[in-house]
């Protein structure tokens, strides 16, 4: 079999660590990665289903697939994700060019559903399971400096507005040491920066091991790697995990920790489990044991009865908190959570207004606080050339910012440096090169 497949991502991080296992289980298979969707015979689509936009997207991509398939007829059509799960056998009826629906957990079956879909029938395969992991699937990465792995899937949390629970079933981790192999793999291939994923990250178990247990055997692995993870859940962010990022000098000082809203009522209703007192004191007492961590996090605008006092409530909250960073969104109803059925009484008009609200205060506090940076040394993971010139080089600190700085002849993606910074936007930090620097140097405690 030499059939050439072509996959476009969507959605979360997830989606992508997915694409790359998806690659790995069917290069071993035989098949061949085509550069374009042109020349590919089979064309996924790894889609997303979080908000109504993002599946938009998704239909308004098969729309321009279809002149492609009536130019060549033999082209096959997947879906992958979580609209593959979402919506299951309507794609398939209702959107008579997709040929392949598989869900998040039957990506190891996916050649067989491929090989029906060849012989002319639809594959379908779309069952959740409780135990799928992947574990020793070795996902298909190019090379690079940043890889994503996830360490667990699912989410048990059943927040009334999402649909993760739904799509991706329930929460089940990967083994310590199968996270630890994959590390030691990317170590000798030069990454410089892992990204451990999951949902609901914090809920990591595996025997006696919970998620501190693994970010530190991690960090281990190779103390020139950072280690960075996403998403965490106020709920179970331990104090033993505040210790282990302070203690391990490569585990980025950097948690996104999404508080939604800033309203005890409308927390309640979207069951974040957390009230606005507990998430300040979460928030309080990390900044003391991680001196300088940097907080990012998502926002809702708009969920269902919400007032202009409770969107007051979370302008206050980013006030107080001053985020380094925010994904922001206007709420948007998914047919079969518990939120669908409290309406969507909140006009478009009013939800565009607080979001924008949101959006400008997250840009103002994100200023100040860059502004706050221009005199300091920051250590930054240099990744290349910046986006808009080849005369600059772009990197990140580990609080997640991404700085600018003019090119050295003696520097190269992969370095770790030491830049002073002069100016500062919203989005970027620019400045001027002082030295190479080793973070695996760095044998003193970032908390004593
Ligand atoms: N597991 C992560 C991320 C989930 S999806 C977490 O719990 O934080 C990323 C973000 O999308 C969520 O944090 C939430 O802010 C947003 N989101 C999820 N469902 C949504 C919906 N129905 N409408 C608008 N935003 C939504
Ligand atoms: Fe969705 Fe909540 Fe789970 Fe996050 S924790 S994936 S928002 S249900
Ligand atoms: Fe989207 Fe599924 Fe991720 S709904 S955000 S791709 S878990």
């Amino acid at each position: 079999m030499s059939s050439k497949i072509y996959i476009e991502t969507y959605g979360c991080q997830m989606n992508f660590a997915d694409t790359e296992i998806v690659l790995g289980i069917l290069k071993n298979k035989g098949y061949s990665v085509a550069k374009t969707a042109e020349e590919a015979d089979l064309i996924l689509l790894n889609t997303c289903s979080i908000r109504d936009n993002a599946e938009q997207r998704i239909y308004g991509r098969l729309g321009n697939l279809k002149n492609l398939k009536i130019k060549k007829p033999d082209l096959l059509l997947g879906i992958l994700g979580c609209m593959a799960e979402r919506l299951k056998k309507d794609l398939i009826e209702e959107k008579k060019i997709v040929d392949l629906v598989v869900g998040p957990d039957e990506y190891r079956r996916l050649p067989e559903y491929i090989d029906i879909a060849f012989s002319g029938e639809k594959g379908i395969g779309v069952r959740l399971s409780r135990t799928e992991t992947y574990d020793d699937i070795e996902p298909y990465r190019e090379e690079g400096l940043s890889a994503w792995i996830s360490v667990m899937r699912g989410c048990d949390k059943f927040c009334s507005f999402c649909v993760v629970p739904f799509t991706r079933g329930r929460e089940r981790s990967r083994s310590l040491n199968s996270v630890v192999q994959e590390i030691e793999s990317l170590s000798k291939r030069g990454f410089k920066e892992v990204t451990l994923l999951g949902q609901n990250v914090n809920s990591y178990r595996d025997d006696e091991n919970d998620f501190a247990d693994l970010l530190e055997a991690c960090a281990m692995v190779d103390r020139s790697i950072r280690i960075r993870f996403t998403t965490s859940h106020p709920q179970d962010l331990s104090d033993k995990l505040l210790y282990t990022i302070a203690n391990n000098p490569n585990i980025c000082n950097y948690i996104h920790l999404p508080v939604q809203s800033g309203s005890n009522r409308i927390l309640e209703l979207m069951n974040r489990t957390y009230t606005i007192e507990h998430y300040l004191n979460l928030i309080e007492k990390a900044r003391k044991i991680i001196p300088g961590v940097s907080f990012s996090t998502d926002i809702i605008a708009g969920f269902p009865t919400e007032t202009q006092e409770d969107h007051l409530a979370t302008l206050e909250v980013m006030k107080i908190v001053r985020y380094d960073g925010a994904y922001m969104f206007k709420y948007s109803p998914r047919e079969g959570t518990k939120a669908y059925k409290m309406g969507d009484d909140i006009p478009d008009e009013i939800k565009t207004k607080r979001l924008q609200e949101i959006i400008d205060l997250q840009q103002k506090i994100s200023y100040e606080k860059n502004q706050e940076l221009i005199g300091n040394e920051e250590i930054v993971l240099v990744e290349g050339f910046s986006r808009k010139s080849n005369d600059f080089f772009s990197g990140r600190t580990d609080t997640n910012k991404v700085v600018v700085f003019p090119v050295q002849t003696d520097v190269k993606a992969g370095d770790y440096v030491k830049v002073k910074i002069n100016k500062a936007t919203s989005a970027t930090l620019f400045g001027d090169f002082i030295e190479h620097y080793s973070i695996e140097n760095e044998k003193t405690l970032k908390c004593l």
